[in-house]
């Protein structure tokens, strides 16, 4: 465990932005947390002035637009163990530090069920509640069951219940009320010893047919997720991004009709509130700059936005965080003029 002055960022976030942080430091277990905050305690003590602190797990849903004047603590608590199980579920713990996908496979592995359609979604376990990840019918609170959690200001291990994270569409509690306030140290999931299969989003149907799947199992589920998602989306160790940039917007049921009539093919989603979640991608795709017909891969200068994906935005070597940023903002501006939908972003601007 040692602070480091003065670190570049580019390899912590799949961005690759080239900022840097005043400290970094990394830890793996909730001890060694709380021996950092004593330093930076300390510093803040002889300062006389609290210094920001970032979590990071795999750097997978930032964007850096200025060099972090703060302590970056990156998060490597390991371990996965089972702590309990029933006729029908086992309770599976895993360390925030584990990677995501490699969890996802270690589940499988075991024929434990209900993470096959998160595969390949890239990060750590740690960040997994942060947005209640979700991909292909799934969302993290289907197979959540609780999470520990060290408070930053108290230093004490808080243990949150499903309830207790308020999970929606890529929100929790740690966004809102307790943004910056606790370190997730561990999540413990509750997972199928039987599967039921979920194949109807998307084109997972498709792809099994492609794949010549003749029993279904979760493993075949996952090849097809991960057939699926590389085939549209950039890889990050290839192409800089952070998957889709913004949310897909809810509108009202009547509000979506009006559209309709002036865009047929719209792409919508009915939710059963009686709202619709639109197509992000779809409505980026309809729109660009003055000199396109479309931001669908659109680039200036290393900044753009992917042409096989409209919804994720792409660093491809040298973009600066505040590029990114403003072809967002762009991309906002003219989706609103057009559509008369905000867009909101789903990376975690820094
Ligand atoms: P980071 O980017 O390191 O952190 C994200 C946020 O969580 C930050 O605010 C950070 O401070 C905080 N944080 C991280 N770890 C902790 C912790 N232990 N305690 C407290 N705070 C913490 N997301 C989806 O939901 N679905 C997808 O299908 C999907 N596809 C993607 C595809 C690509 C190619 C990429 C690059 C990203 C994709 N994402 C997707 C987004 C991203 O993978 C997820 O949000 C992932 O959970 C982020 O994990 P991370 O460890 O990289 O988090
Ligand atoms: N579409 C277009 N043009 C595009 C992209 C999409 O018209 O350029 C339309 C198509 O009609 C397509 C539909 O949008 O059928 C949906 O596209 P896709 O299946 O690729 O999913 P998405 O809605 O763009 C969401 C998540 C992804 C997740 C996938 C699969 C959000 C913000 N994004 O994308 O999550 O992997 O569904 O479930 O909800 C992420 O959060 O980073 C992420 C990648």
């Amino acid at each position: 465990m040692q602070i480091q002055p003065n670190i570049s960022l580019k390899k912590y976030n799949t961005f690759g932005i080239d900022v840097v942080a005043k400290y970094f430091a990394s830890f793996n277990s909730t001890d060694a947390l709380g021996q950092l905050l004593q330093y930076d305690d300390a510093r803040a003590a002889t300062q006389k002035n609290q210094i920001p602190i970032l979590i990071l797990g795999g750097g997978s849903n930032m964007l850096f637009t200025k060099n972090f004047d703060g302590i970056v603590l990156k998060n490597e608590i390991k371990g996965i163990e089972i702590i309990r199980e029933d006729d029908n579920h086992v309770y599976i713990k895993a360390g925030a530090g584990e990677n995501w996908h490699q969890f996802v496979l270690h589940c499988i592995s075991n024929n434990l069920a209900g993470v096959e359609n998160l595969s390949l979604i890239p990060g750590n376990v740690g960040a997994s509640p942060m947005q209640n990840i979700g991909a292909y019918g799934v969302e993290i609170k289907d197979v959540f069951h609780s999470l520990e959690a060290f408070h930053l200001k108290e230093k004490k291990i808080v243990t949150f219940s499903l309830n207790d994270c308020t999970f929606g569409y890529r929100e929790s509690v740690f966004k809102k009320k307790y943004k910056n306030q606790f370190v997730i140290t561990s999540v413990t999931y509750k997972l199928n010893k039987q599967p039921v299969f979920n194949t109807s989003y998307g084109a997972i149907e498709q792809e099994l047919e492609k794949m010549g799947v003749q029993e279904l199992s979760i493993k075949a589920i996952s090849d097809a997720v991960i057939n699926i998602r590389s085939s549209k989306l950039p890889n990050p160790a290839e192409i800089g991004n952070a998957g889709s940039f913004f949310k897909n917007p809810e509108i009202s049921g009547p509000e979506f009709h009006k559209l309709t009539q002036l865009y047929p093919s719209i792409v919508g989603y009915h939710l059963p509130n009686g709202n619709v979640k639109l197509a992000a991608g779809w409505l980026i795709e309809q729109c660009g700059p003055q000199d396109a017909v479309s931001w669908k891969g659109y680039r200036n200068g290393d900044a753009g936005c992917h042409a096989k994906q409209a919804l994720v935005l792409v660093n491809y070597g040298h973009a600066k965080g505040d590029e990114i940023y403003a072809l967002s903002e762009s991309i906002i501006e003219t989706v609103q003029q057009k559509f008369g939908v905000i867009l909101e972003r789903e990376v975690n601007i820094i």
